[in-house]
């Protein structure tokens, strides 16, 4: 049987990435994967995680385990007030809903916002699964600029006054896939911007939690409550297997968004939220955060290390305080897709920027490296190797 005549439209345009097809020999034996993007397992509160299972049984018995609202479990989003007061988020328990993911959330918003053609201006380069969510609706994308310091306000400015977006998205903190943080003056400038515009910016906020260095810096959406939608996880925080996001929206985008849930899922698994509500009342994100730092800290230092010690010259990259990736680039002409193969000859693998662009012909030179998933000796030795790659190119 051939069922493609079956497609819908709109299916074919989520055609199958490239990129995972270069990732596959990712999982080949002996190979070192540079390339991910999750969570070390090690990260896992899993003695704890034995200890809340058995709190939330006793606790919610057989109603962790029923259906449930689908804007959240209420125990958690009560929780969440006060966590996100402690960040200057002001929310209430209607503002908050919850998501499978922050995954589901950016998902939901492009269901909710996209009409075929609408564009959506995101940085240059962004999160690669958020182009594909937001493509799925039939999204294209203008580009804004960034720099060392995050998205630049200019550029935003420019794409408001010139285009009509439905809204702007933006991961300002330790960013995916560059690692940058937008500053807290830029942060205030993008405030006044989507304000003076009447825009919606969607803050994705997955990696603020994971700080090795430096002040903490407020979310846009403490500048400008209502234009924008913040997103945030446990996925880095907790764990990623149990779908938890989190979306603080302004009364209308909130409402559209349950309805929208309300045709995916129902809700998100109670059980996950019971467990999360448990991990964030009972003090034990507080307690695990520090862990995860020291884990991931001298993971990120030993990466920074090895590449001003073993990379070429003529190549730049990022120095963020925390989050989970690197951004470096080489020479204008460099293809590093092209020298990936030459990297994974070598077995060691990274992902080449220029997937993660929304525009064509953008960041052949560019690539990320993830630091949670190896030990430090395992980083130095691959970023040697690496190195070695890219002078013998
Ligand atoms: C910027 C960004 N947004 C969203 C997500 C999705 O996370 P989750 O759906 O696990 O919350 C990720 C995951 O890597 C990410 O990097």
């Amino acid at each position: 049987m051939n069922f493609e005549h079956l497609l819908a439209t709109r299916t074919h345009i989520m055609e199958v990435s490239v990129i995972r097809e270069i990732l596959k020999v990712v999982s080949q034996p002996g190979m070192v994967s540079l390339a991910g993007g999750i969570p070390s397992p090690n990260s896992f509160p899993m003695d704890r995680m034995r200890e809340l299972t058995e709190r939330v049984m006793g606790k919610y018995e057989s109603n962790a385990f029923q259906y449930d609202l689908t804007e959240g479990f209420i125990p958690l989003r009560e929780t969440l007030v006060d966590y996100f007061r402690q960040k200057q988020i002001i929310a209430s328990i209607d503002d908050i809903t919850i998501q499978s993911g922050s995954q589901g959330a950016l998902d939901a918003i492009g269901k909710v916002l996209i009409s075929p053609g609408d564009k959506v201006a995101v940085e240059a380069p962004t999160y690669l699964a958020a182009i594909q969510a937001f493509r799925s609706y039939e999204a294209e994308f203008v580009r804004m600029d960034m720099d060392d310091d995050g998205l630049i306000p200019e550029s935003l400015e420019d794409v408001l006054r010139t285009e009509q977006v439905k809204f702007v998205y933006t991961v300002p903190t330790f960013q995916n896939p560059t690692g940058r943080s937008v500053t807290l003056e830029r942060r205030k400038q993008i405030a006044e911007i989507v304000q003076k515009y009447e825009a919606l910016l969607v803050e994705d906020d997955p990696y603020s939690a994971l700080r090795y260095r430096g002040e903490a810096l407020p979310a846009i959406k403490t500048f400008a409550p209502e234009n924008v939608v913040y997103v945030t996880t446990l996925s880095k925080v907790l764990a990623p297997g149990l779908r938890i996001g989190i979306c603080v929206a302004p009364p209308l985008i909130k409402k559209w968004l349950a309805i929208v849930k309300q045709g995916v899922d129902l809700h998100t698994s109670t059980f996950s939220q019971a467990i999360a509500a448990e991990y964030i009342s009972g003090g034990y994100l507080n307690e695990q955060l520090p862990k995860i730092i020291q884990l991931y800290r001298p993971r990120q230092e030993a990466m920074l290390n090895a590449i001003e010690r073993y990379f070429p010259e003529d190549f730049a990259w990022s120095k963020p305080e925390g989050g989970m990736f690197i951004w470096a680039e080489g020479p204008e002409k460099l293809d590093m897709e092209e020298l990936y193969w030459k990297a994974i000859e070598r077995k060691v693998a990274y992902v080449p920027g220029k997937f993660f662009y929304s525009q064509p012909g953008e960041g052949k030179s560019t690539m990320r490296l993830n630091f949670t998933m190896v030990d430090e000796a395992t980083i130095e030795r691959t970023i040697r190797t690496l190195g070695d790659v890219f002078k013998n190119r």
